[in-house]
């Protein structure tokens, strides 16, 4: 097969919502600020006994139904995810049981923001050499876990939530091209700096453990490294910016997501937002936005989109599709 296509998509949010205006009542913050600064309204928090493998598990199922297959179709699952349920097994080999599917390859991938386009490139890559005709790719996230609810800078901006693919082998077009990055030089801008095996304090809350980031910096950083590769996915593919018809860029701030609509010179009704009900879902945004725009009905067959993702790490990637 000469290309991988996605044939369905799912997406998962939990039912809890936390507005601008519950934050307001505990931490020193403003809607104002948080909508001008950010775009964002709201966003959904997993319940006390909810995991990211449950937000999965949902996109998962939503994404088999679109695609109209059966758990034995599903030769491959790969999930993106910064909070995974246990350090292991992964979350992914849970959700190999979970969802009835047979003893397929399931790893989870951590690369931040970037999980979904990472995990998406590596299933298109198994796909087009032939060692897998169906697999099933997801970004999920309970990021809201990692945050310091007392640090005003990094709470405001996360959500949970979860989105999926089933991407087949298909002789037409299909993923066009995917690239993914990383530099770790900045990794002190953007980061945990507490995990297993660094840092872990057992006396502290959550071990010592939050979202550390210099925002600022990280933003700056964001716009840059996201027009840069705009360029690189374009040329990669011989086309001009006026062959997009879709931006579907992870949400991490509606600042910098018409930043990137700007330079692909798309009107704000060809870029797919989510940030303001959804706020930073880390690697399950990607998802999660093109899931909405298919459902209801903006994003056609046939139509080409650019997937791009920037965060921790730092990581960066998109991926062009012809839908
Ligand atoms: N409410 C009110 N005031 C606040 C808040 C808040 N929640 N947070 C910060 N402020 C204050 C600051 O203290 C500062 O006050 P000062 O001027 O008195 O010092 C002022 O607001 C401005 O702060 P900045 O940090 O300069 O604000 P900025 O405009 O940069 O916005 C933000 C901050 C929203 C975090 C922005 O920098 C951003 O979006 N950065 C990029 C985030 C990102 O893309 N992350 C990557 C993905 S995340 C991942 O990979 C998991």
């Amino acid at each position: 097969m000469k290309y991988s296509k996605i044939i369905g998509t799912g997406s998962y949010l939990p039912e809890k919502i936390l507005t601008n205006a519950d934050l307001e009542k505990f931490v020193d913050t403003s809607d104002q600020w948080i909508r001008e600064r950010t775009g964002i309204r709201q966003r959904h928090v997993t319940a006390d006994d909810e995991t990211t493998g449950d937000l999965a598990y949902q996109a998962a199922l939503r994404a088999m139904e679109a695609a109209e297959v059966e758990p034995g179709d599903i030769d491959l699952i790969i999930l993106g995810t910064t909070t995974p349920d246990v350090i292991f097994p992964s979350t992914a080999s849970l959700l190999q049981n979970r969802l009835g599917l047979p003893h397929v390859g399931a790893m989870d991938v951590n690369a931040a923001c970037t999980g979904f386009l990472y995990a998406l490139s590596i299933a298109d890559k198994w796909i087009r050499v032939g060692d897998a005709r169906r697999a099933l790719v997801i970004g999920a996230e309970s990021i809201t876990r990692l945050v310091d609810w007392d640090d005003r800078q990094t709470c405001v901006l996360f959500g949970d939530g979860a989105g999926a693919v089933v991407i087949e082998g298909s002789d037409e077009p299909g993923i066009l091209s995917t690239h993914i990055h990383a530099n770790g030089e900045h990794a002190g801008l953007l980061g945990t700096d507490v995990g297993v095996s660094a840092g872990f304090r057992q006396e502290e809350k959550n071990c010592g453990i939050s979202i550390q980031m210099k925002g600022n910096e990280v933003f700056k950083v964001a716009v840059r490294t996201l027009s840069r590769i705009v360029d690189e996915t374009l040329e990669a593919n011989g086309m001009d910016r006026s062959d997009v018809d879709w931006l579907i860029p992870h949400q991490a701030n509606l600042r910098i997501i018409s930043a990137t609509g700007k330079k692909l010179a798309l009107p704000d009704e060809r870029v797919v937002v989510t940030v303001d009900r959804h706020g930073n879902t880390s690697a399950a945004s990607v998802p999660l936005a093109l899931d909405e725009a298919v459902r209801d009905g903006r994003i056609q067959r046939g139509e080409v989109l650019l997937l791009e993702a920037f965060g921790g790490g730092f990581t960066w990637g998109s991926a062009l599709v012809r839908y």
